[in-house]
């Protein structure tokens, strides 16, 4: 059975393990430095599968060593932010929270697949392929799916119309300037232009966008998790399945989209080895203005990071 590592027993940490362990995708890891918070969580996650029928077992725990040879580690630890703040505010202290996990992550499972949730992510992706040195088809930022389900969300509810026939793709940087894709955008194979008027579309390409903060500001106390703890296994289950199936994830790009070093949320073929292909889809005039300036942040974020921790 493979193995999975969800490092941060907080509300993401917790969620993906509930998710993974509802999909029957492994052996699940649960690691917090509050070891028995992670104790506590993963026998809470464990006895409700039992009442599921369903024998999956995740294994709280405070040290690594019980993480040892995972095939899948999930970073969620870190701060998240409170209402009036942007994820951009957390990068300092999420970076450092992020270094020393990788650090012992590539001690304990140097041949894992790496899948950072931690904000601002694209910033925190880039930063633990840095330090892990894993090949860039194996480390991998979660955004696009999270905001994609927003995104599928606003336009169902608009158009009274079943989310699950509204086909989305969210690319860029998981922030405000992330960028829905309105020209993809369609609803059985109908594009949304055709469906509702250019104001409504920038209404809700505003909402997906503050789609995080809206709940930030309704729970106060952090942010999202339900479908960030969902979304994130997403990614694990077209790994471990070998599902080769396309999901906008942030990875680095080396040309492709015209970018060069950088981590953005673009389609990405998932499979048993981790990323197989990045999708290069054709964009708008508008889509691809958007994106420029969504990579431009995220390369300005990324470099004033590293400025100062030099
Ligand atoms: C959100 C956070 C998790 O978008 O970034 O809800």
């Amino acid at each position: 059975m493979e193995k999975i590592t969800i490092i941060g027993a907080g509300n993401v940490g917790a969620h993906a393990a509930v998710s993974a362990a509802t999909l029957e995708l492994g052996n699940i890891i649960l690691l917090d430095r509050n070891a028995d918070l992670a104790k506590g969580k993963a026998l809470d996650i464990t006895q409700s599968m039992a009442l599921f029928r369903n024998d999956m077992v995740v294994t709280g725990t405070g040290d690594y060593k019980d993480t040892a040879d995972s095939d899948i580690v999930i970073i969620t630890a870190g701060v998240s932010r409170k209402p009036g703040m942007s994820r951009d505010d957390l990068v300092e202290i999420n970076a450092n929270i992020v270094v020393s996990i990788v650090e012992q992550v590539v001690v304990h499972s140097p041949n894992c697949i790496l899948i950072v949730v931690t904000n601002p992510i694209n910033t925190m992706v880039q930063l633990a392929y840095e330090t892990s040195g894993f090949s860039k088809d194996r480390v991998i930022g979660m955004a696009g799916i999270l905001d994609g389900g927003r995104f599928k969300y606003f336009i169902a509810k608009e158009l009274s119309v079943a989310a699950s026939e509204v086909t989305t793709m969210v690319l860029g940087d998981h922030g405000e300037l992330m960028v829905p894709l309105e020209d993809h955008c369609q609803v059985n194979g109908q594009p949304i232009a055709e469906l509702m008027s250019r104001e409504r579309i920038e209404v809700i390409i505003h909402k997906v966008q503050y789609g995080g903060a809206e709940i930030v500001n309704l729970l106060k106390t952090g942010s999202a998790y339900f479908a960030p703890g969902l979304a994130v296994i997403q990614i694990v289950k077209a790994i471990i399945r070998d599902e080769h199936k396309t999901l906008p994830c942030a990875v680095y790009l080396q040309g492709e989209y015209d970018v060069d070093g950088a981590f953005v949320g673009v389609p990405v073929v998932l499979g048993r080895n981790g990323i197989e292909k990045i999708v290069e889809i054709h964009l708008s005039e508008r889509e691809l203005k958007a994106f420029n300036l969504s990579v431009a942040h995220i390369k300005e974020r990324t470099e004033e990071l590293k400025q100062k921790r030099l």
